[in-house]
């Protein structure tokens, strides 16, 4: 949602500008922009589309020659994508980039226009430029104080001004940004992939903390313009894990990654064959007292939560409530003290689910995030954490993290049921063995895309389908579903196989294709009659299902089988199957992948 980068040193700028916002771009990629100082003074190239078209017109027109600047991949909220809605905004004195949402931005526009100030874009972004001119007086620090002290929402802004050729200003507040210094240089960027390339040393901004950078030196202060001595912290993944490495998108390099992911997340948890969350203070003794657990979370990281649901209820006999952040900040959840509210988000920065997390705190829950983004607000804020290990995920498309995220689910939930003498210690070692297992059974599935790419090349002429399936089945469908959408375009739905019979169905001919997930045994003959059911009406269908279990052509036209685990962590294996489809459906069809159409990786605006 919006990038953010800056860069004072010695290296050519727009340059390093342009390749720190290549590392950003999954976070917007409407239109991108960069303001440098050129001989001191303040030169703006900016455009609508990608951040190949900037670099175009930087050739075109002339490149920004200078050593300090801003730089801004953008994904449109106030006014639609076009060069003049694009940042840097400002003038010849103040020039800003911005990322998140200035919700009292009509009420200072109002101001400034009885000021005699000319708006000419549609942005909430330009107020702030405005309202920043409108009190500078010669001094950046109290001019961005009394500016902080007037604006509501979601900030992370890089700040020039004309009169500090050398100097950049950066500030946030519930939208990420951090600070990096390298040898004589110092950068701000919206995420660590942006500088790994210069630096690995970075400093996480507090909410309202004001960094200024000034060649390689950086000071903070906080919203008064006290010093605040900050922990300086290293990143733990290089240059190579935010790089294609010889993959033709982001999205398959991460589909790959997925055993590993796995095994860096769990392997650390388990200890003499138990699962062990101690790390963050989830000892049995305590997690013994959770009698009512919420998960909220959006997205791809809501439906790991409801796989999550399935098998902690299944197991742990705990009853578990999922919600998509959006609707649970609002509908007034009957929260008790005492309850866990779990939130999960590979980010760690979605606006719904940080404000979730904010009023579950305020109503005395106990909160445990999930959380593959380290230093993330969610992280910073939740009582609890435990972060997946997934490494930077770049592909807009989540793969990687919602299948640590399912790990982290399976770990919480065999402690719990444990923990509550739902299930023995054995059965408690041996589901975890089979976790265990799953990253070596993931492998062996990955080896066999050939039959992922058949069905796209089924579904690639299609605008409609729908994915079915019953109980955890039904959970990963979800996922199933809302991937091939994403990045297809296709219309698609995910139907509790049950349910199509009550109004559903007569959707079903033999324009629409169905995919069917049954891999839990015990509703098989279940799921298989609803499955004819699609299959009489002339639905092409594809069966996902144990390798081992044989379908005649009346049930499906085709069959994905996959390696054998205990059902309940079927969904584990079930999901990359479903992942390839949609990747090889978008391929098919030319889209860009790693980029769908209207989306951004970082949702910081509700
Ligand atoms: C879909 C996808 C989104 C995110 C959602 C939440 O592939 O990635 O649905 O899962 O926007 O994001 P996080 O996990 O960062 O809170």
């Amino acid at each position: 949602m919006c990038g953010i980068v800056g860069y004072v040193g010695k290296k050519d700028c727009t340059k390093v500008l342009l390749d720190s916002l290549s590392k950003l771009e999954y976070r917007g990629y409407d239109s991108a922009g960069i303001a440098v100082f050129e001989n001191d003074a303040i030169k703006t190239k900016k455009t609508k589309g990608r951040l190949a078209d900037l670099e175009e017109k930087l050739k075109r027109e002339g490149w920004l020659n200078g050593t300090c600047g801003i730089g801004h991949t953008r994904w449109a909220t106030h006014g639609e994508p076009s060069d003049i809605n694009s940042h840097p905004h400002g003038n010849a004195n103040i020039s800003i980039v911005h990322n998140g949402i200035i919700e009292n931005y009509r009420t200072i526009k109002d101001f400034l226009l009885k000021k005699g100030y000319v708006f000419e874009s549609q942005t909430d972004t330009e107020t702030v430029a405005k309202l920043l001119d409108y009190y500078y007086e010669g001094d950046p620090m109290a001019t961005i104080q009394k500016v902080l002290a007037e604006i509501e929402g979601s900030y992370a802004l890089g700040i020039i001004f004309k009169d500090f050729p050398r100097r950049i200003y950066a500030v946030r507040k519930d939208s990420p940004l951090i600070v990096a210094v390298g040898e004589d240089e110092a950068f701000i960027a919206s995420d660590v992939p942006a500088i790994l390339k210069y630096t690995k040393n970075y400093y996480l901004l507090d909410e309202n903390e004001i960094a200024v950078l000034d060649d390689g030196k950086v000071e903070f202060f906080d919203v008064h313009g006290m010093p605040v001595e900050k922990e300086m912290l290293v990143a733990d993944f290089d240059m190579e894990a935010a790089e294609k490495g010889g993959y033709a998108h982001f999205m398959l390099k991460e589909i790959h990654e997925q055993p590993t992911a796995i095994k860096t997340t769990i392997t650390p948890r388990i200890v003499d064959g138990m699962p062990n969350l101690e790390e963050c203070g989830l000892t049995y003794d305590r997690l013994k007292g959770y009698n009512n657990i919420f998960v909220v979370a959006c997205g791809t990281a809501m439906h790991a939560g409801l796989v999550g649901k399935y098998v902690l209820e299944k197991i742990g006999r705990v009853p578990v409530t999922v919600d998509m952040a959006s609707e649970f900040r609002y509908r007034d959840p009957i929260i008790a003290k005492g309850d866990l509210v779990i939130l999960v988000s590979q980010s760690g920065e979605t606006a719904d689910t940080l404000a979730a997390l904010r009023m579950a705190k305020e109503r005395g829950a106990e909160t445990l995030s999930i959380v593959n983004v380290k230093g993330s607000s969610i992280a910073r804020e939740s009582d609890m954490v435990l972060y997946t290990h997934a490494g930077p995920e770049i592909s807009v498309a989540s793969t990687k993290a919602y299948i640590v995220q399912l790990s982290v689910f399976y770990l919480l939930s065999f402690a719990i049921a444990y923990a509550h003498g739902a299930i023995s210690k054995e059965e408690c070692m041996r589901l975890t063995a089979e976790l265990q297992n799953v990253p070596n059974m993931l492998e062996v599935v990955l080896k066999t895309p050939d039959n992922c790419q058949y069905v796209a090349s089924q579904l690639v002429n299609k605008e409609n389908l729908l994915y079915i399936g019953r109980g955890l089945d039904y959970a990963l469908s979800m996922e199933g579903s809302l991937k091939l959408k994403e990045i297809s375009y296709i219309h698609s739905e995910s139907y509790a196989a049950g349910e199509l019979k009550h109004g559903t169905i007569s959707l079903v001919t033999n324009n629409m294709p169905v995919i069917a997930v049954a891999t839990q045994r015990e509703l098989l003959d279940k799921t298989i009659s609803n499955v004819k059911e699609v299959k009489a009406r002339g639905a092409y269908v594809v069966l996902v299902t144990h390798g081992y279990i044989n379908v005649d052509d009346e049930v499906a036209d085709y069959k994905i089988g996959l390696p054998t685990i205990d059902d309940l962590l079927m969904p584990m294996l079930t999901v990359v199957p479903l992942q390839l489809i949609a990747y090889y459906t978008s391929v098919l069809r030319g889209n860009d992948v790693d980029k769908p159409r209207n989306l951004a990786k970082s949702v910081t605006v509700e």
